[in-house]
C-alpha cells in the first residue's frame, strides 16, 4: 500500500500495464510495462515488493535481458547487494555458461560470466513477465553450473495460463499481478 494514495502495487501496475492487441504478430497481445517502469512511485512499489519476501535471503539481484535488468539493478541498489546480469548470447565477453531454451518457433540461449558470481551465493532472479517460464529456467539452470544457490523468483507480471510456475519448481515465484 501507498500510504498517501492507498493504492495497492497491484492496482498500480494494472492501472499502468499497456494491452497491445497484435504484437508483435497477428493473435499475440502484448503487455507492455514501459510505463509502470516510468512511474517514480510505482518503480519504487513495485521493486520493495519484489524484494520483500525474500529479505535477507540473497546475496546478489540477477536481472534477465533485458526489462529484467531495469528490476535487478533498482532492487540490488535497494537492498546494498550487487546486479548479476544473464544476457543473450555474444554478449558477454569472457568465459561464460551457455543455457539455450525453446521459443515458440526455434531456440535462443542465455550466458553467465563464470566468475561474476562466487560459489555458494544465494542469488534472487528477477525478470518483468513470466511466461512459459522458458527464460527463467534456463537462467536457473546457468546459476546451478555456478553452484549458486537460487533464493527466488521475482516478476511483475504472471500469464497464469502458460502455466511458467511449473518450469519453475522448487522455489518461490513471487509475481506482482496474475493474468
Ligand atoms: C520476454 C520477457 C521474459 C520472457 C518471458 O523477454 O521479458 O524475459 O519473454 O517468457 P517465457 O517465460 O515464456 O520464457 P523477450 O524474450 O521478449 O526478450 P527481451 O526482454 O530482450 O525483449
Amino acid at each position: 500500500h501507498d500510504s498517501k494514495t492507498d493504492e495497492t502495487v497491484e492496482a498500480r501496475i494494472n492501472r499502468l500495464c499497456a494491452t497491445v492487441p497484435d504484437y508483435p504478430k497477428p493473435g499475440i497481445t502484448f503487455r507492455d510495462l514501459t510505463p509502470v517502469f516510468a512511474d517514480g512511485a510505482t518503480l519504487r512499489a513495485v521493486v520493495d515488493a519484489l524484494i520483500e519476501p525474500f529479505e535477507g535471503q540473497f546475496d546478489a539481484v540477477a536481472g534477465v535481458e533485458a526489462r529484467g535488468f531495469l528490476l535487478a539493478a533498482a532492487a540490488a541498489y535497494a537492498s546494498g547487494t550487487g546486479v548479476i546480469t544473464v544476457r543473450k548470447a555474444g554478449k558477454l565477453p569472457r568465459a561464460v555458461y551457455t543455457e539455450s531454451y525453446d521459443l515458440e518457433y526455434g531456440k535462443a540461449a542465455l550466458e553467465l560470466h563464470q566468475d561474476d558470481i562466487p560459489a555458494g551465493c544465494r542469488v534472487l532472479i528477477l525478470d518483468d513477465v513470466l511466461a512459459t517460464g522458458g527464460t527463467l529456467a534456463a537462467a536457473s539452470r546457468l546459476f546451478a553450473r555456478a553452484e549458486v544457490n537460487v533464493a527466488g523468483y521475482g516478476v511483475v507480471l504472471e500469464l497464469g495460463e502458460l502455466h511458467g510456475r511449473a518450469a519453475l519448481a522448487g522455489h518461490r515465484v513471487r509475481s506482482l499481478v496474475r493474468l
